[in-house]
């Protein structure tokens, strides 16, 4: 149970997955989903809870910080989780790796391997000391696609696979990732590092019931009463983000005199302020701008001659060619701001939140821009 009273427990989702590692139907799971859909809670308060009440070890390990350093970031977690969970003694380490103060990417307080190439070593012992446990294990390797990002990585990333492929039996794992892109170059290009190596699941949109719970518990919280009804249009018109939507939630119970639609207000209003957005569109080129424009507004087919033709007529310029196209939408793709989208000649903005900026910035309230 997590002590987070506004979290939304997703219980059948999480039963679901553990049901699969459990029966031996799959042993790695992939989450394709857009930013800021509640991914990371999932994993960390649903997933973790439930695999921890199965008496299953669990290790969260995001990949966010460790830059070109994976291998030994991440096996100095692994390290910690052996000796956490006693499946490995400290001794049995000591050779090989120091204590240190700070780990290498500053985020892991933890160990330094005396030899880099001890690190393979370790990484392949303490799988196979798990996989000899009584119990499976769980592994929830969270923003994995950064691994992609650098070369550097490359001979981890073989290696990882290598020993998740030989204990597949007994170590689960469930890679999630903020951009569908990136998780692609990891996982559906034929020659990506782990090519059908794990089974994609869409993510499930949250559910209208996740607004009766923020209601509910409102209410617990403050005695007042809150319209289900009125929260789910906000819900649906920001793109089903749950951090929105439980932002503006928490926004009405801690002041008492906003109605609904001022901490709506607000927060779009914040969102607007926010420089992060306002960066990527300023360093993005004015046929960037429009496709991202194009692509919010859900249009289709953007490849079309009509499309283009337009596309010509906004940039001012006779004609816009296929590859120019092309060329455009891959820089977009590589700068993880657009990702495909299933369907061919589909895309999406990678993160709901940019979307909603361009949408507020492009298309309606008083704050138009353009
Ligand atoms: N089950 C839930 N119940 C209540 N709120 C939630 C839930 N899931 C997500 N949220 C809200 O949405 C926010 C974003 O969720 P989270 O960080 O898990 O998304 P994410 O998909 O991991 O995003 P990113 O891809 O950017 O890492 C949370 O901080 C929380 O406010
Ligand atoms: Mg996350």
């Amino acid at each position: 149970m997590t002590s987070d009273i506004w979290h939304y427990p997703r219980t059948e989702l999480a039963k679901q997955v553990l049901g699969m590692f459990e029966s031996g139907l799959s042993s790695a799971l992939v989450f394709f989903a857009p930013r800021r859909m509640g991914k990371t809670e999932f994993l960390l308060k649903d997933m973790r809870p439930l695999a921890h009440r199965h008496h299953w070890p669990v290790l969260y390990f995001s990949f966010l910080d460790v830059g070109v350093h994976a291998k030994e970031v991440f096996t100095s977690a692994l390290v910690e989780f052996a000796i956490e969970t006693k499946v490995m003694k400290w001794e049995k380490f000591q050779k090989r790796i120091k204590k240190i103060e700070a780990g290498i990417s500053g985020v892991h307080a933890g160990f330094e391997f005396r030899d880099p190439n001890e690190a393979k070593t370790t990484l392949k012992e303490i799988m196979q000391a798990l996989a000899k446990q009584p119990h499976k294990t769980l592994l929830l390797l969270d923003e994995v696609q950064i691994l992609a990002l650098d070369e550097k990585n490359k001979y981890f990333v073989a290696a990882l696979r290598t020993v998740l492929d030989i204990y597949k039996d007994s170590i689960k794992v469930i890679f999630t990732g903020s951009s569908q892109e990136g998780l692609r170059r990891m996982f559906s290009k034929s020659d990506a590092p782990f090519f059908h190596f794990g089974q994609n699941l869409p993510f499930p949109e949250m559910p209208r019931d996740f607004i009766e719970h923020l209601v509910t518990i409102f209410h617990r919280a403050t005695h007042r009463n809150l319209d289900a009804e009125s929260l789910w249009k906000i819900f649906l018109k920001m793109n089903r983000v749950p951090q929105l939507i439980r932002s503006l939630v928490e926004r009405l119970a801690l002041h008492p005199d906003l109605t609904v639609q001022q901490a709506e207000k607000q927060l779009l209003q914040d969102l607007i302020d926010d420089r992060e957005y306002a960066t990527i569109w300023d360093n993005s080129s004015v046929l960037e701008q429009l496709l991202l424009k194009t692509i919010t507004r859900g249009e289709k087919e953007l490849f079309s001659e009509a499309k283009r033709l337009a596309l010509a007529q906004k940039l001012g310029i006779d004609e816009l060619s296929v590859s120019m196209l092309q060329s455009t939408i891959r820089s977009l793709k590589r700068k993880t701001i657009v990702g495909s989208l299933p369907e061919r000649g589909g895309y999406s903005i990678d993160d709901p939140n940019f979307k909603n900026w361009i949408e507020q910035m492009t298309m309606g309230g008083e704050n138009k821009l353009f």
